[in-house]
């Protein structure tokens, strides 16, 4: 690989904006095929040019959770393919959040060695092309991201991000953006009085999560568990249970075979990450007082499917931007963020204090660490205490 650096050149008229050229570094990809997601192959292509109004970002690592294999999972019916396009229709490229800085830049507002937050492909550079620049982000406003929702185009300065600490970047990476999920749950089910689940007298509201060992399921519990007046059982798998209650956010943890434990007259509401249909049947069949059931996520990839003849009420996807937008429009976007960033600091000490049960980061560095990493979360069956930061 060779590296060569221009002379800086200086665009007096817009201030203090510098140009680098940086010429004869591959671009690598992890391509996943589309209909077969185990499939994968490392994409080795020359740099190209980079185009007036674009800056190149060299992504220096990401963070690599089921929920990255939802978004594959649900590609095409979700759009999640769009983002990053490739050449060839079959195969993808996974999005992914994390960190990278500015490598090169033809844009005169952003100079080389900013830093961002954002989405990006699993992949060592990505080109973006920033819309308006506000000292807190931009949207990358290329024309085939026009159309998708503006949350995965924004791309946060880091420099001025609240959310950011230098020394907590892997953690953020993993557990920020599915916090934020978690965070809007937690409000819109408090906002909504639990569907009347906590109003049955003499009877505490069960609040049941399903692939409880999952961070955005245990973000959730951490929120709910500050509730009064509800219970918050945790489901999993036999071999995730002790980590689940080792956590200390769920009243109880049971597996997904111990059902029956549950009241089948106690008030309930389903939140469910795992999206396994006959797990979802047989909740909305025994839980007689299921007062609202909610569609979050599909860990269980091989077992989702739809949500037809089911007893009780229907299962609701959950929409997080519309309680933001309701939030926002109740507290303003400003009122919002605060909490959202009080939320998550909370959150974030909790997860990071010395000898905490929470979270151990795994680095995975270059293209076969990367594509081992990734065969390892698709098949789901790790170590919930682990978190995979991967860089290309
Ligand atoms: N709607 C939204 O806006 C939104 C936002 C964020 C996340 N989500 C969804 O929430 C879900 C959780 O994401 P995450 O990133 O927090 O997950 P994660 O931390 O990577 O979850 C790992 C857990 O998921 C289960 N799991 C994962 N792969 C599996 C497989 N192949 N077979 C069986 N179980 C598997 C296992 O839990 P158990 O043993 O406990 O089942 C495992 O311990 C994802 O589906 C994600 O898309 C949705």
């Amino acid at each position: 690989m060779h590296l060569y650096l221009s002379p800086k050149r200086w665009t007096p008229l817009l201030g203090s904006a510098v140009c680098i050229k940086v010429w004869g570094m591959n671009t690598l990809n992890l391509l996943v095929r589309k209909d077969a997601l185990g499939t994968t192959q490392i994409q080795t292509a020359p740099t190209l040019p980079l185009p007036t109004g674009q800056v190149r970002v060299r992504i220096e690592r990401f963070a690599l959770t089921s929920n990255n294999i939802t978004y594959a999972a649900m590609g095409d019916a979700m759009q999640y393919w769009r983002f990053f396009p490739t050449q060839d229709a079959a195969w993808g490229r996974i999005p992914v959040w994390g960190f990278g800085s500015v490598q090169e830049s033809n844009h005169p507002l952003l100079e080389v060695g900013e830093k961002l937050y954002g989405y990006f492909p699993m992949a060592n550079t990505v080109d973006l092309t920033p819309g308006t620049i506000s000292p807190a982000y931009f949207f990358d406003i290329a024309p085939h991201r026009a159309e998708l929702h503006p949350v995965y185009n924004q791309y946060m300065r880091t420099s001025v991000d609240p959310f950011y600490t230098a020394d907590t970047e892997d953690l953020q990476a993993l557990l920020r953006p599915l916090f934020i999920t978690s965070w809007l749950i937690d409000d819109f089910l408090a906002d909504n009085a639990f569907f009347g689940a906590t109003a049955v007298p003499g009877q505490r509201a069960q609040l049941l999560l399903s692939s409880a060992s999952s961070k955005t399921a245990y973000g959730t519990a951490f929120q709910l568990a500050q509730r009064e007046g509800v219970d918050v059982v945790g489901l999993t798998s036999p071999g995730n249970v002790a980590f689940c209650e080792s956590l200390g956010c769920y009243s109880r943890v049971l597996t997904y075979d111990q059902l029956d434990q549950i009241a089948p007259d106690a008030p309930c509401v389903y939140v469910d990450f795992a999206g396994n249909t006959t797990l979802r049947k047989a909740i909305h069949t025994h839980c007689q007082q299921l007062k609202f059931s909610s569609s979050i996520g599909a860990t269980h990839v091989s077992e989702m499917g739809g949500a037809k003849d089911l007893p009780g009420p229907k299962a609701t996807l959950f929409f997080a931007p519309a309680q933001i937008k309701k939030r926002s429009a109740e507290w303003g976007s400003q009122g919002l963020g605060q909490r959202m960033v009080q939320g998550w600091r909370k959150f974030a000490a909790h997860v990071a204090q010395p000898g905490s049960a929470w979270l151990v980061v795994a680095q995975h560095q270059g293209p076969e660490a990367v594509q081992a990493a990734y065969q390892q979360v698709l098949a789901g069956k790790g170590d919930p205490r682990v978190g995979h930061m991967l860089s290309l």
